[in-house]
């Protein structure tokens, strides 16, 4: 009797639903074992998505965004990360890339350190056409993986990815920064809605997960804390809140 009671008040601490808004993730250290889940509200195979979410590292090899999990029959099903590793300096350079289907595409940005970065990736399995947005920039239009849909029963989560080979995590895009502004949809959204969605419009939510709605369960020693970089509505003289550096 006791021993469930225990469980109960553990469920109920490592899980939530919230609106976000004002918050991010903080992964602490480059750790495999710390990651956040994340609960979609849809679980259909998605043909068509969108990803927005913005990440703020020190310039390392990341993986942002995965769905599957280690027994997932396809490995990386979608992956957003980052890599520098191919940079130098790697402040100067970082190449967003994605995988479907552990097909991997990427596309070299320029980026500051210690700033947040914004990414918005959408996929349409009819044509393959994936768009990679980059702090609202387009990249020019990449064809991946056409026919594939992507499983989200399979599980999403934050701060990890599996290696290309084999089953394990990989610890060397294990994350390490700040995560924000997670949303996903079941459709392509058009440039002026990912407009919207870079401005932190409050109005624009993903239907498949919404930070401002997020249902998720951290694991390890990710915790929740305040956006530092971020001022809002009326503070920022606009009906958007943003963020930017000081
Ligand atoms: C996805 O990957 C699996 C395993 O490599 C392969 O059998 C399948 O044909 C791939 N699907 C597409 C649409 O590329
Ligand atoms: C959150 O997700 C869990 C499954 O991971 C589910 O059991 C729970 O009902 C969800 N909570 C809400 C409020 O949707």
């Amino acid at each position: 009797m006791e021993m469930r009671f225990l469980c109960l008040l553990l469920f109920a601490g490592s899980m939530a639903q919230e609106d976000m808004d004002r918050n991010v993730f903080l992964f602490p250290s480059k750790t495999v074992g710390d990651y956040v889940v994340l609960t979609p509200m849809v679980t259909e195979p998605l043909d068509k998505l969108t990803v927005c979410l913005r990440s703020y590292t020190d310039g390392g090899r990341y993986a942002l965004l995965t769905v599957g999990t280690r027994e997932s029959k396809i490995r990386n099903m979608f992956v957003i990360l980052q890599d520098t590793s191919h940079s130098s300096p790697p402040q100067l350079y970082f190449y967003p890339a994605v995988y479907i289907n552990n097909t991997q595409v990427s596309i070299p940005a320029k980026a500051d350190v210690l700033e947040w970065n914004h990414y918005c990736v959408t996929w349409d399995s009819n044509t393959g056409v994936l768009q990679l947005w980059v702090n609202g920039k387009v990249s020019p239009r990449k064809v991946l993986k056409k026919g594939f849909s992507i499983d989200l029963r399979d599980g999403i989560s934050l701060g990890r990815m599996r290696r290309y080979y084999g089953t394990d995590w990989d610890s060397t895009f294990a994350f390490e920064g700040e995560i924000s502004d997670v949303h996903m949809w079941n459709e392509v959204l058009s440039p002026k809605t990912i407009r919207r969605v870079l401005l932190n419009d409050r109005d624009i939510n993903g239907n498949v997960i919404s930070w401002r709605s997020l249902n998720y369960t951290i694991n390890g020693d990710v915790i929740v804390q305040p956006k530092l970089q971020c001022r809002y509505g009326s503070e920022s003289g606009s009906s958007h809140s943003q963020c930017f550096i000081e």
